[in-house]
């Protein structure tokens, strides 16, 4: 355990805004987080991993624990199958590229997400046809109600659109240390998602791998998100939202060529970048910070913008697509 005082997190969230942290801890080991939680150290006023989902508004005072559980380890092997376990704190694309380099499929699609494998649960992240909730076999966490280590099942999780129990009921409440993925030795491609196959045919791939899809997946990437490590962002700021299918109807009704994939129960999800576009705001620019030009669901710092004149913009579209479509808009983001 490192402690350290007065820090800007400025270089550990992907955003790049400045905030004070009153007081910094590192922790490595699982041993580590058992001795924060019990040597009567106040709760941490936030838990830090990669800090690709964060919107940073303001200082923090009290403590902010940053967690850098490190490794990755093939714990279990069946004909099929291959279990492998990561700390929380590895960098989730060194672990795709890692499993990629073995021949373990099933992560490909997710390749080059930003942030770290223990933040990766919480909001079940998804891309290109396939969330981690595919691939997941089981996580460790530490339960602070309890003080103790639990594991978690695919069921214990609740994963669904971008949500678990680690952002409900478990809230605050569970530090997750490692997760185990259950990885296959013969791939199933998914390649459903239209534009993959686009981009492997322009690529001239003739004989599909799991390395072919994740370079498509990272061209497509790059051709629309923006780099966090040039242009601050946390990827997408809202959720797609879902609407019910009258409700959609009627806006097809208002506005044509608007966006929307069938959800199930009657219900559509509506894409959210379509939705801002079509308000005006994609590529509006405020001073240092603004609506990415090529993607209007992804907000960014171009360097020195402060997080709550960002929030602010956020409140400002929220606002301006409920007006317009009668929908309200979640963040994707953790704003603190
Ligand atoms: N669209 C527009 N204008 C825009 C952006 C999108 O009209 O500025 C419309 C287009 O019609 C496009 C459709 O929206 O076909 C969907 O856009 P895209 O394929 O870029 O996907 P998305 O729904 O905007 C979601 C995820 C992304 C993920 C991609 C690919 C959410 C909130 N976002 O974005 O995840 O990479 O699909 O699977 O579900 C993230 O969560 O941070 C993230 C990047």
């Amino acid at each position: 355990m490192r402690i350290e005082h007065h820090i800007d997190l400025q270089p550990f969230n992907t955003f790049g805004f400045s905030s004070i942290a009153e007081r910094l801890v590192h922790v490595g080991s699982p041993e580590d987080v058992v001795e924060y939680f019990t040597s009567n150290q106040p709760a941490p006023s936030l838990v830090l991993g990669g800090g690709s989902n964060l919107l940073l508004t303001r200082d923090l005072p009290g403590t902010t624990l940053k967690v850098e559980l490190p490794g990755i380890e093939l714990v279990e092997e069946d004909t099929d199958h291959v279990y492998v376990k990561v700390g929380a704190g590895e960098v989730w694309h060194d672990f795709v590229l890692h499993a990629i380099s073995q021949g373990w499929a099933g992560v490909e699609n997710l390749s080059l997400i930003p942030g770290n494998v223990g933040a990766a649960p919480m909001q079940n992240i998804g891309a290109y046809g396939v969330e981690i909730k595919d691939v997941f076999h089981q996580l460790e966490a530490f339960v602070t109600d309890d003080k103790s280590y639990e594991s978690f099942n695919l069921a214990d999780c609740a994963f669904g659109y971008r949500e678990s129990v680690f952002k409900r009921g478990l809230k605050h409440k569970a530090i997750i240390t490692s997760v185990t993925f259950k990885l296959n030795k013969r791939p199933s491609f998914n390649t459903s998602y239209g534009a993959i196959n686009q981009q492997l045919e322009a690529m001239g791939i003739q004989n599909l791998s799991i390395k072919a899809v994740s370079d498509a997946v990272i061209s497509i990437r790059q051709s629309k998100l923006p780099d966090p490590k040039k242009i601050g962002n946390s990827g997408s700021f809202f959720k797609n939202p879902v609407v019910e299918q009258l409700h959609f109807e009627q806006l097809q009704d208002r506005y044509a060529g608007i966006v929307g994939y069938p959800a199930g129960e009657g219900k559509v999800k509506v894409a959210a970048g379509w939705l801002i576009e079509n308000a005006g705001f994609k590529g509006k620019r405020i001073g240092n910070y603004g609506v990415h030009a090529k993607q209007a669901l992804v907000l960014v710092n171009y360097g020195g913008a402060a997080g709550k004149d960002l929030f602010q913009l956020s409140e400002e579209i929220i606002s301006t697509v409920n007006e317009m479509y009668e929908i309200t808009l979640e963040r994707e983001v953790n704003v603190i």
